[in-house]
């Protein structure tokens, strides 16, 4: 677990009337100006609470889909089918508090005005958004940021992106996405920030920052952050998108709850619950999860939201015998607000009646839901954000764009150069080979639904921008995504033959990562396989530029190519990002946030595996009797963390201040660091360790802190972090920070399988 600053406690005060005498406790810790607003709000909902009647209370429970301001989206099952009479009605009845996924500030007002002025307590309805990597500005997909290892850049793209969404009337977002993403079957992982603990949870925390800014939920430019999916969802068995997952306590509250944990910590107040079944009951209807820890543990003081329609599925799931008892189950189990199954609105009634669920329980949910819609200053403004003339303003601005080409720049990772890269920009005839060329349908990416699509640019055009000779470049598409093109590779072939250098622009296209996008082989579409085969065999350079939503198995030409740069779904200025890169104008400097296998069946996988009893040596190519697979080793073709730059870096010997750190003490490592290159770059320093032994077994590797490192053409540097006991802990399967003392390995290195380990001890406990 990271450490984050002390938060005022909140939860007393939403806890409501019954929490008022802990107020005090709170009252003290946070400015009086807040506390007093926060005691007003208080005051201002029980009030409402009071006046309001069962279907009012589920009303407020209730989320639909926006259907004013529908535009197709094929993001949910049924998308398109809200019919806006109907939701007019139900807003002025107060049957529906909350809409999702309608953008636009001018219809914002028109829909909000029904609710304040048309309905019977004028309470403001909230409106959600899944702003997952930009709005009209589209940034590159999160698990492509994640590979900037920048937290302040996450801040960045994420504040940007809220004050393009608050600026359409969004006062809530579906993101951060703060899964732990192990399995690269699952299509989910491009929405996340990859395989690793900690990254997750730094960038968890500079995301969230990021959406809600630093003044306040209420603020104008604030976007409520919910992260999600509540909990383990991408554990999926085998990968397949929706499956069951089933799992140690102390694997998920060591790997899967930290992110949360960090979220909520910097201040997130609403949270997504999980489709998946965790270890036999639905995380929708999952007392343990959504009460115990989420309350009773982590005193988490905001709304829980069901994931679309995740309450019905109990049904499915075999856990409820129908919507009533669904709705009974995920309410009692903690679930606040339903996503669009309409079961609250429907049985609260009847179940309240009936005593099977208490009205105090209903009246909890309601609070917590409208003490956030107080945070956000909808009570007091609820026109926030619906002033079209700062939407044209603030949405799709030239700041951002700007923002999106250097996230875009920052998140490509050199996986490998045999002296080819950077291009020239001009005197070198280039072939720009592949369906990823001159394409522009596949620059956004998975989760874009309100990009502006006259602002995606091709990797063609980024190309003819960059480069100074007009006939150099020659740009051929031979083969679809996944499909021969007749012709294709005859014409790539003379392509190539004709240029100096192949740039083939291949992978996944934008539909075979995101929700329910599972793959059983992680691997390059055969006819692209082909296509690359073909070229390859005329001899000339090629440079791989790979389009991509999660790691993936390379081979043949493509793992064989000359440099290969991990490009990913960088967003709407994706030509001018990967233009600025091949041609030299910046450094490569992301780093893998996912590994990428040798073989597919290595999923899943992650760095960070435990060791087990038998080990193998990585280095033999065969052994009996040890954990491996007869095909492969078990280490990674480009492990977690990998990514050159176009410098020459080399890390000297890792030194400790102190052999031995004690209980309450602190040691420094550090590391000499020269760039013997020409040329200036930015190294991504990281620092893994390895507890020996300890109560818990241990992963052989753990990444525990980071720092980019800019270093001039021959410059050396001293990079030092400072280790306290606290650093090398791991979460106990109690959810406890636990170590003990004893040897462990400490490496500050460049990837998750470079360096060489020195040895610190932790010393015995103080008494
Ligand atoms: C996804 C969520 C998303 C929701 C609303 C669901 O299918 O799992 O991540 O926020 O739809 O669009």
């Amino acid at each position: 677990m990271i450490a984050h600053p002390a938060r005022p406690d909140r939860r007393s005060i939403l806890a409501g009337a019954a929490g008022l005498a802990a107020l005090g406790a709170g009252m003290v810790a946070a400015p009086r100006g807040a506390m007093a607003k926060q005691a007003a709000d208080l005051d201002r909902v029980e009030a409402l609470i009071a006046r309001m009647t069962i279907q009012e209370k589920a009303g407020q429970l209730n989320l639909l889909g926006d259907p004013f301001r529908f535009r197709p989206m094929n993001v949910n099952p049924l998308d398109g089918q809200g019919d806006p009479a109907r939701i007019t009605r139900m807003i002025r009845d107060g049957t529906v508090g909350n809409l999702f996924n309608g953008v636009g500030a001018e219809a914002g007002r028109r829909i909000q005005t029904i609710a304040v002025e048309e309905s019977r307590l004028g309470i403001p309805l909230l409106f959600a958004a899944d702003i997952i990597h930009g709005l009209k500005t589209v940034f590159p997909v999160p698990l492509a940021e994640a590979a900037a290892f920048d937290a302040d850049l996450a801040r960045r793209t994420a504040r940007a992106a809220a004050l393009e969404g608050a600026a359409s009337g969004i006062h809530q977002t579906y993101g951060p996405m703060v899964d732990v993403a192990r399995d690269q079957r699952w299509g989910r992982n491009v929405e996340g920030a990859g395989e690793d603990v900690w990254l997750n949870e730094v960038l968890a925390v500079a995301r969230v920052q990021g959406f809600q800014g630093d003044k306040g939920l209420a603020d104008r430019d604030a976007l409520l952050a919910t992260p999600k999916h509540f909990a383990a969802y991408s554990a999926a068995v085998a990968g397949m998108d929706y499956n069951t997952t089933d799992m140690s306590e102390a694997t998920l509250r060591g790997v899967f709850l930290p992110p949360f944990r960090a979220a909520f910590d910097a201040g997130a107040l609403s949270v997504m619950s999980a489709f998946n079944d965790l270890n036999g009951v639905p995380a929708s209807g999952n007392p343990w999860l959504l009460t115990d820890i989420l309350r009773d543990e982590w005193d988490f003081d905001g709304f829980v939201v069901s994931d679309y329609t995740a309450e019905q599925e109990l049904i499915a799931h075999g856990f409820a015998a129908d919507g009533r008892d669904a709705a009974r189950i995920a309410l009692l189990a903690g679930i606040d607000m339903s996503m669009m199954s309409g079961l609250f609105l429907e049985h609260i009634p009847d179940l309240v009646e009936k005593g099977d669920v208490p009205m105090a329980r209903v009246d909890q949910a309601v609070r917590r839901v409208l003490m956030t819609k107080a945070a956000l200053g909808l009570f007091d403004d609820p026109y926030r954000g619906c002033d079209p003339e700062r939407e044209r303003l603030v949405v799709g601005s030239r700041e951002h764009r700007g923002l999106a080409r250097e996230a875009g720049v920052k998140s490509i990772v050199l996986l490998k150069n045999e002296g080819v890269l950077p291009l020239n920009p001009s005197g070198q005839k280039v072939a720009l080979i592949g369906p990823f060329g001159a394409d522009v349908d596949n620059v956004f990416g998975p989760w874009t639904i309100w990009g502006d699509e006259t602002r995606r640019v091709s990797l063609e055009a980024g190309f003819r921008a960059a480069m100074e000779g007009e006939g150099d470049l020659v740009v051929v598409k031979g083969s679809d995504v996944d499909a021969a093109l007749p012709g294709g590779i005859e014409a790539a072939v003379l392509a190539a033959a004709q240029s100096d250098v192949v740039v083939l622009a291949i992978g996944e296209d934008s539909r075979m990562s995101g929700e329910a996008q599972s793959r059983t082989e992680i691997d390059i579409p055969a006819p692209q396989r082909a296509l690359a085969e073909a070229v390859a065999a005329t001899g000339k350079p090629v440079v791989v530029l790979l389009r991509n939503g999660r790691a993936m198995e390379l081979s043949g030409a493509v793992k064989d190519a000359d440099a290969i740069l991990v490009t990913w779904f960088l967003g709407g200025e994706m030509g001018h990002a990967v233009a600025d890169v091949v041609f030299g104008l910046a450094s490569p400097s992301g780093r893998l946030p996912v590994s990428f296998p040798h073989r597919s069946g290595q999923q899943p996988f992650s760095y960070d595996h435990k060791v087990t009893g038998r080990p193998a040596d990585n280095a033999l190519a065969s052994q009996e009797f040890v954990a491996r697979y007869r095909e492969t080793t078990n280490t990674a073709l480009y492990p977690f963390g990998h990514g050159l730059t176009y410098g020459a870096v080399t890390y000297g010997e890792v030194a400790l201040s102190e052999a031995t750190l004690d209980w309450d003490g602190e040691v420094a490592v550090s590391v000499d660091l020269t760039n013997a290159g020409d040329r200036e770059v930015v190294e991504t320093v990281q620092l893994y360790i390895h507890d020996r032994v300890a109560d818990l077994t241990q992963p052989g590797r753990r990444l525990r802190d980071f720092r980019k490192v800019t270093l001039a053409a021959g410059e050396t540097k001293t990079v030092a972090f400072t280790l306290r006991r606290e650093r090398l802990a791991y979460v106990d399967a109690r959810g406890r920070p636990a170590v003990q003392p004893g040897a462990f390995h400490v490496w500050l290195t460049s990837s998750a399988q470079a360096g060489e380990p020195v040895i610190l001890t932790l010393g015995p406990r103080a008494t």
